[in-house]
């Protein structure tokens, strides 16, 4: 079956090392790494919460040194996602991993360009950067990396908040939020992935974000259900990754059907998909072989996600009437026309 064609909004680029670029680049760039080979990195992708998964994330990250590195991985992603059905993809970056360890902003941000710029002509995907922010990390230093962004043009479409939630709640970031607005950039955050219903309502009030990152805590907090339900506000939930950071206990439990009952905008992305077990087709395979999804509720689902992309209204029409197609495809034999 072909795959369903949609927007990921929600992926993490450094998400997206597999272990075997990670061994690569190691051996490229003279790093030792603390694993004896592919399978005792692969044994250890084992999480109990979100911090257990940034852990691992980061100490990752340092095989990532060159402009060149970076095109590697995000080319690597480009590819496996247009496998996917992925015809937009919206991809985070987070400058401040890598410039913690001494690596130039332009290594980082050139070399995911580079990549991005041709994704069009060689993958047949549109693509966008988001620059995402530690929230783990002072907001200060956030603004001084903004600043360095925009001061270098940088290619950016807007601005995410990412890394270990709880605790670090959306109000501290408001300082930055005001300067992206400004900027004339878009804004999400992640918010309610493990942290409360209330940093969603933080993320919407204070830093007045286009879309919310998970968003799945909503569902404890039957007025903000209402309101996200009323305003349609893009949700970006990630299935697998909920279930491997133990957001969720099974998938079997996982709200994304009560979502899309209540009729919450949500749309289905991979966020770490290296890490998590899968891209955006895996995501979905895995949620038809659980749930009772009609095809109606998956192209829904696509719908959304292409609804809530940072794209032009002209892209917009061509991925939608993609849908379309997709859907007459696969409508049940009962719905087809004779
Ligand atoms: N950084 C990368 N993946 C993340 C996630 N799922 N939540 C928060 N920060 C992240
Ligand atoms: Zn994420």
């Amino acid at each position: 079956m072909r795959p369903l064609p949609a927007a990921e909004l929600h992926l993490h680029i450094e998400g997206t090392l597999e272990p075997e670029l990670i061994f690569a680049l190691a051996a490229r760039n003279g790093i030792d790494l603390p694993y004896a080979d592919i399978g005792d990195l692969r044994r250890r992708y084992e999480f109990t919460d979100l911090q257990s998964f940034l852990n691992l994330y980061y100490n990752n990250m340092a095989v990532l040194q060159t402009e060149a590195d970076f095109t590697e991985m995000t080319r690597s992603y480009l590819g496996r996602a247009a496998a996917a059905g992925v015809r937009h993809a919206e991809i985070m970056v987070d400058p401040q991993a890598h410039t913690s360890r001494g690596v130039p902003l332009e290594n980082c941000i050139n070399g995911v360009a580079a990549a991005l710029a041709s994704s069009e002509t060689e993958f047949g995907i549109s693509t966008e950067l988001i620059a995402a922010f530690l929230r783990d990390e002072p907001v200060d230093d956030a603004l001084a990396v903004l600043e360095s962004l925009l001061a270098m043009e940088a290619p950016i479409i807007g601005i995410g908040l990412d890394s270990a939630e709880v605790g670090h709640p959306p109000r501290d970031f408001a300082a930055l939020y005001e300067r992206a607005h400004e900027a004339g950039l878009k804004c999400v955050a992640h918010a309610g992935e493990e942290g409360p219903a209330d940093y969603i309502r933080q993320a919407l009030d204070l830093l007045q974000v286009d879309r919310v990152d998970h968003g799945i805590r909503c569902m404890d907090d039957e007025a903000l259900v209402e309101r996200l339900a009323a305003e349609q506000t893009p949700l970006t939930v990630c299935p697998l990754s909920n279930v491997r950071l133990r957001a969720v206990d099974t998938l079997a439990v996982h709200p994304l059907p009560r979502m899309l009952e209540r009729g919450l905008n949500v749309s289905i992305n991979s966020d770490d998909p290296a890490y998590f077990g899968g891209y955006l087709d895996d995501n979905v395979a895995r949620l038809l072989e659980t749930f009772d999804l009609s095809t109606t509720q998956l192209v829904r689902l696509a719908e959304n996600s292409v609804r809530a992309a940072f794209i032009s209204n002209e892209r917009r029409r061509e991925l939608l009437a993609e849908i379309q197609q997709w859907q007459s495809e696969h409508a049940p034999a009962a719905e087809s026309p004779t």
